[in-house]
């Protein structure tokens, strides 16, 4: 999620419900109207543990229903429930996106909040809304979570590769466990209101995903269309655009874009332990990743 570097305050660290959370990015009070917030008809969700693909996806909806990129200063477009309601937390541009956009048009949204903190209409739709869930393979995650809080502006985190490694392992980053997040959204993996994607395939052929994405969401995309969002997604493309950004968050987001990072941080011993952990957590869930 993106915002002006010169909006948010210095960043201070807090647990709710056992999840660390940064207050100034996600205050206690948004947390709590999570409780509270109603889904609307239309609605269109991105649920991704941060680093997973958040942005690429923002990136595809709305080369899908507005037919063209996101202009690098729209932050408009890039709504983190958890970031701007009720509280624009300096992300006034957002916040009003959200609460004033008009019941004709769909809501484009995002959270990284796990399943059981999210709204409920959004934990358990009841209403016509479609939610994309974004995963990406954990030790990629980790990497590319380690490398934005080092270089994030607001953050400007001094943690060694095994410090944040260990944070990271024993489920202390922002947003708390990564397996808590992954598996309690994949409990709704058979109802129709999900599309459960994963990073790597959208990274190995983008023009399948954007196509796949389209069809969930009913738009009827020409071959030449769906061609054209995905040009505009590809890594390269959306590092240019947003090197043009204001956002020092969004200049930093668009890193190396790869499948396979992990191996360029992960010690041998680390790796083992996390297999051994990653084994344990995933066993009998169904839900696998690709890590080359
Ligand atoms: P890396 O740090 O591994 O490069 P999020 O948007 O959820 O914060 O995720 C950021 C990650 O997605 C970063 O991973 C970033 O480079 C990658 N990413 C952003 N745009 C991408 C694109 N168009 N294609 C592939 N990866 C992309």
């Amino acid at each position: 999620m993106a915002a002006s570097s010169t909006d948010i305050p210095s960043l201070r660290r807090y647990e709710y419900k056992g999840v660390t959370f940064e207050s100034a990015t996600s205050p206690i009070e948004n947390l709590e109207a999570m409780e509270t917030f109603a889904m609307r008809d239309g609605d269109i969700v991105i649920v991704a543990y941060p680093k997973s693909g958040t942005h690429l996806l923002f990136e595809i909806l709305h080369g899908i229903l507005h037919g063209k990129a996101l202009a690098p200063d729209d932050f408009g477009f890039l709504a983190a429930l958890e970031f701007t309601l009720p509280r624009p937390s300096g992300l006034d541009v957002v916040h009003a996106r959200l609460t004033s956009a008009p019941v004709s048009s769909p809501r484009v949204m995002s959270t990284h909040l796990q399943r059981r903190l999210a709204p409920p209409g959004l934990a358990q739709p009841d209403k016509d809304i479609k939610v994309i869930v974004v995963m990406r393979n954990p030790k990629d995650v980790a990497v590319s979570y380690y490398n934005f809080e080092q270089r994030n502006p607001l953050a400007q985190s001094q943690d060694s590769w095994d410090d944040y490694y260990r944070e990271f392992r024993d489920g202390k980053a922002v947003y708390g466990p990564y397996y808590d997040h992954v598996l309690g959204w994949w409990q709704m993996r058979d109802d129709p209101h999900f599309l459960f994607l994963k990073y790597e395939d959208l990274n190995r052929d983008l023009t399948s995903s954007v196509k796949t994405i389209a069809s969930f969401l009913k738009k009827d995309l020409t071959d030449d269309a769906v061609r054209a969002v995905a040009e505009a997604c590809s890594f390269q493309t959306m590092k240019k655009r947003y090197a043009q950004s204001t956002s020092k968050l969004l200049q930093c987001i668009t890193r190396k874009g790869k499948i396979g990072d992990w191996k360029n941080y992960f010690t041998l011993e680390q790796n083992r332990e996390f297999d051994a952990d990653y084994e344990d957590k995933m066993a009998g869930t169904g839900l696998t990743f690709n890590f080359e």
